[in-house]
């Protein structure tokens, strides 16, 4: 009799496998359980025990065809496991390790029309991706997207969230229970009432919506996925065979994981650019904030900011300064027309005061060049019309990065900036340029989901409130930046254009930048981005010392760890290039103050230490350029005292130096006695305030 069962058994294992699965991360923290018992598909997901994702269903409705609900029947459940290391072109750490186990479940509908799908499941230690991939199949061909029933049933917990808007990732993020939040764009991220922070997002978008979330059940932490739609509705519109992006949830036990985490590019296909010479990070100067703060147009006339007089003195900045670029807007003509219905510009012609081929020739006998740029408007078949020939201008110019923008209402009329439509415009945009050897930076772009992975052309974007709403807007708050890190940045680099030296520079004061100058410094450091802006007038960094930490500062790096990081509150990240260690702390809009252990340093080895931070009558309010630089010796042994006024930061260099040299290093503190008494940058003194 128990023979006679066993060969039963063996007999149903074979045809099907058992409908619950389960598959761990490496290191085993990581657990996704699939259940095919309840009916249709579910998964959930726990970490250390925790339960991080509930019981939460999988499936699809299509226009034309049967929902894709359930019942299913696993026919075959694969696994394997992954273990490899990769080398970016760019990015913070120089070497990314892709380490997961895998479980694919092919999957069958019970009933007619008994369609075929498989769910793969990669589960890291840092986090879950899975993603629904449909084969060729007679039941299938032609399909168009309802709705993608991809669910996300929380614990519960507070969430930093944006609105799920179809056209804009550009808001102040909201801080509420995840019940509060109605519909979100991704990376939304949570500190689950279970202890771990997660982020939900995903990875290697290609020919398919955008996703947003939205609540399935109205208060509660049940959230769907929602597609942005086509004008007629239809979210995505495809054919079998097709896979969906990976649908992303980043775990850590703290906030700093999920920041040090390569989850997303892990996620996507390797480089597809067989020689990647010509790709580099960049650190740039631009005819740019003058605009934003009403001094220059973009439009030819009286006040028309990219001049050939202008741009000739900002490439001597740059080349004296040791920055890679200049980047101009509103050097070519149809600016006229922008925000003011239909944007129609000529991505060709410059305007009769812009020599547009001495000065790329100047730029490039004075050892930098020009970036340029392409304001769509949202006008994309105009541009998709003008596209190649104005990447190829540029080309043969040697202008090798463009940013693109597409502010402004989408043409046609009903298509969305995040819609299927355009995820394949932009896909366009960063192929066309990388056939003509051109870097791209997107604003108004479609959100990162890791891409850069397989087209590391595609440098950064914007995607969320940068700095020019300081310029134009009631501003970002001290908390901003202290979120972004967590949320936005987490899908890749953002082109933030921090370093604003003159914040009060609206005399009506209605306008300013809500830092210290030491908070727009760390950014640097906080704030990664291999197409890194310093964004101010050029005047205003003349004669300015604390510019010496814009010219020092890498763009690239080696490796990088956060060592203090609380979700809208502080920050401190390390990152090395080469041998030297650059450090940045920020805090919100509260004076604090912390120490950090140097030893992440080389044991051993003597480090020059310079020390740009808030001096002790800095005041973001009054006196926000109040700044102190000074010159230490350091090493791992010792301690970095962080003193942070309101809105405040420090940034540190640490630059590896043989002994001996330190040795006769003078200290080159302006801090004065007062301050030395309560300030000391390194921890061997009693620190002010602490206990
Ligand atoms: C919005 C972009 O974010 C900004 O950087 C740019 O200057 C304007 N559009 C004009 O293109
Ligand atoms: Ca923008």
């Amino acid at each position: 009799m128990r023979y006679f069962i066993l060969l039963i058994a063996f007999v149903f294992l074979n045809s099907c496998a058992s409908p619950t699965q389960s598959i761990t991360s490496p290191d085993g923290k990581v657990r996704v359980r699939i259940d095919l018992n309840k009916g249709g598909l579910h998964y959930a997901i726990d970490f250390q025990g925790k339960p991080v994702v509930l019981p939460s269903a999988l499936g699809f409705k299509f226009a034309e065809q049967p929902d894709l609900l359930g019942p299913f029947t696993l026919q075959k459940a694969e696994r394997r496991t992954k273990d490899e290391t990769w080398q970016p072109v760019w990015d913070f750490d120089s070497k990314i390790r892709n380490h997961f186990n895998e479980l694919r479940l092919i999957l069958q509908e019970k009933l007619e029309p008994r369609r075929h799908f498989n769910v793969t499941f990669r589960v890291y230690n840092d986090g879950v991706g899975f993603r629904y991939e449909f084969p060729k199949q007679d039941a299938m061909d032609t399909v168009n997207i309802i709705s993608e029933e991809t669910q996300f049933h929380l614990p519960g917990g507070m969430a930093w969230w944006i609105p799920g808007s179809y056209e804009s990732y550009e808001f102040l993020y909201r801080h509420t229970p995840l019940a509060k939040i109605d519909s979100a764009n991704t990376p939304v991220t949570i500190e689950l009432k279970t202890g771990p922070v997660i982020s939900i997002h995903e990875a290697a978008l290609y020919d398919y919506a955008g996703m947003t979330l939205t609540h399935a059940a109205r208060d509660t932490a049940l959230f769907k996925s929602k597609l942005v739609p086509w004008p007629d509705g239809i979210k995505v519109k495809t054919k079998a065979p097709f896979k969906t992006p990976w649908r992303v949830v980043m775990i850590g036990a703290r906030a700093g994981d999920l920041m040090e985490s390569h989850l997303i590019q892990n996620l996507n296909e390797p480089n597809k650019i067989k020689d990647t010479s010509w790709i580099h990070p960049v650190k740039y100067v631009g005819i740019w904030w003058g605009m934003h703060i009403g001094k220059w147009t973009w439009y030819y006339g009286p006040k028309h900011g990219a001049t050939t007089e202008r741009t000739r003195r900002y490439i001597d900045f740059a080349s004296k300064h040791h920055l890679d670029g200049v980047l101009v807007e509103g050097w070519n003509k149809g600016w006229e027309t922008w925000l003011k219905g239909e944007n129609v510009q000529d991505y060709l012609t410059p305007y009769p005061d812009f020599d547009l081929n001495f000065l790329a020739k100047y730029a490039r006998d004075k050892g930098v060049y020009l970036i340029g740029h392409h304001e769509t408007g949202g006008n994309v078949p105009a541009y998709e019309a003008q596209m190649d020939a104005a990447f190829a201008l540029y080309e043969r110019l040697g202008i090798p990065a463009v940013k693109t923008g597409y502010a402004g209402r989408m043409h046609p009329k009903g298509m969305h900036h995040h819609g299927q439509w355009m995820v394949h415009h932009y896909q366009k945009v960063v192929e066309v340029a990388a056939r003509h050897h051109i870097m791209i930076d997107a604003h108004e772009p479609i959100k990162d989901t890791g891409i850069s992975r397989t087209w590391p052309n595609f440098l950064a974007r914007e995607g969320a409130r940068g700095m020019e709403y300081n310029a134009w807007s009631d501003g970002n708050p001290p908390e901003h930046t202290l979120i972004l890190p967590f949320t936005r940045f987490l899908s890749g680099p953002m082109d933030y254009t921090p370093g604003i030296f003159n914040l009060k520079f609206d005399p009506t004061g209605k306008h300013r930048v809500y830092t210290t100058l030491a908070k727009q410094l760390a950014y640097y450091v906080t704030l990664y981005s291999p197409f890194q802006m310093a964004a101010d007038l050029i005047q205003n960094y003349e004669h300015q010392p604390a510019f010496k930490f814009i010219e020092d500062v890498p763009v690239n790096w080696d490796e990088t760890r956060v060592l203090k990081a609380k979700i809208g509150d502080y920050l401190t990240v390390a990152r090395r290039n080469g041998k030297n260690w650059y450090v940045g702390s920020t805090t919100d809009e509260l004076a604090r103050h912390w120490k950090i252990a140097l030893d992440f340093l080389k044991p051993g080895q003597s480090y020059k230490a310079i020390i740009f931070t808030d001096a002790i009558n800095t005041d973001w309010v009054n006196n926000p350029t109040a700044i102190e630089i000074g010159m230490y010796k350091a090493t791992a042994d010792d301690s970095l005292c962080v003193m942070l006024s309101p809105s405040g930061g420090q940034a540190v260099e640490f630059i590896a130096v043989p002994e001996n040299k330190v040795k006769t290093l003078q200290a080159i503190s302006r801090f004065n006695q007062a301050q030395k008494a309560k300030i000391k940058p390194f921890a061997t003194v009693k620190v002010y305030g602490q206990k």
